[in-house]
């Protein structure tokens, strides 16, 4: 099954009489439990594509179905709604809430989904210590590296068993050592729970990663390629 469909995918941004075409009729299918990688150089509209997967900014035109939902027809809070129940994120900068620990981090997501306390707690903890936070549970986000702060992140956006898990440059901030050991965390998390990952890169070491390679430039595919 296609968790993701893109067809003819056209994003147009608009600034002051600018006009950007960041997507050029862009067209993609994931299937669930994919390990993919989107390569492409800086400006060919990586990010632009996962933000519209993802439900954070509108397609101008085209298709784009996830998980069987066309996104064109979701209002701004059903739009909401589908994020938060359907697809983790994560940024290249981590994007941790300062003032939390790892631990209230990853609750956060669950408390906005509506998961009792005592459930939350059990679950943060136990996926912290899948991604090898066990011992780090009470540091705030300035009293973790870079590496561990993306752990963090990856835990919080899988707790909650999204049908899909988006990671916009997750390496591009960490040094090859703790990108790589990031990647094999994210290729285990794949594997053990089925989620299907999109992430975008273009660095060449963790494109060795994908069992999926998708090369974008100027807004269109123009290579995709399968390991086995
Ligand atoms: N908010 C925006 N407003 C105007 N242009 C944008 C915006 N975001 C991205 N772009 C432009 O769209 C193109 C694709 O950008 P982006 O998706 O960020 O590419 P990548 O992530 O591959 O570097 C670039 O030309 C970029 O300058
Ligand atoms: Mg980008």
């Amino acid at each position: 099954m296609n968790i993701v469909v893109c067809e003819n995918l056209r994003k147009v941004y608009e600034q002051e009489k600018v006009k950007v075409e960041a997507l050029k009729g862009l067209d993609l299918d994931v299937e669930k439990g994919e390990f993919t990688a989107i390569a492409g150089p800086s400006g060919s509209g990586k990010t632009t594509l996962l933000n519209l997967i993802g439900g954070l900014d509108a397609a101008t035109s085209g298709e784009l179905r996830v998980d069987g939902q066309a996104l064109a027809e979701l209002n701004q809070t059903e739009l909401a709604e589908m994020r938060l129940r359907k697809v983790g994120f994560i940024f290249q900068s981590y994007n941790l809430i300062p003032v939390l620990s790892a631990l209230e981090n990853v609750e956060f997501v669950m408390l906005l989904q509506g998961i009792p306390a005592k459930e939350r707690r059990e679950r943060a903890r136990s996926i912290l210590k899948e991604v090898g936070l066990d011992g780090m549970f009470h540091r705030r986000p300035n009293e973790l590296s870079g590496g561990q702060q993306q752990r963090v992140a990856v835990a919080r956006a899988i707790v909650s068993d999204p049908a899909i898990v988006l990671a916009d440059e997750p390496t591009a901030n960490l040094d090859s050592e703790t990108g790589g050991s990031l990647l094999d965390m994210m290729q285990k998390l794949n594997c053990d729970k089925k989620a299907t990952f999109i992430f975008s890169t273009h660095d060449n070491m963790v494109m060795e990663y994908a069992r999926r390679l998708v090369v974008i430039r100027d807004g269109r595919v123009v290579e995709d390629k399968r390991r086995q």
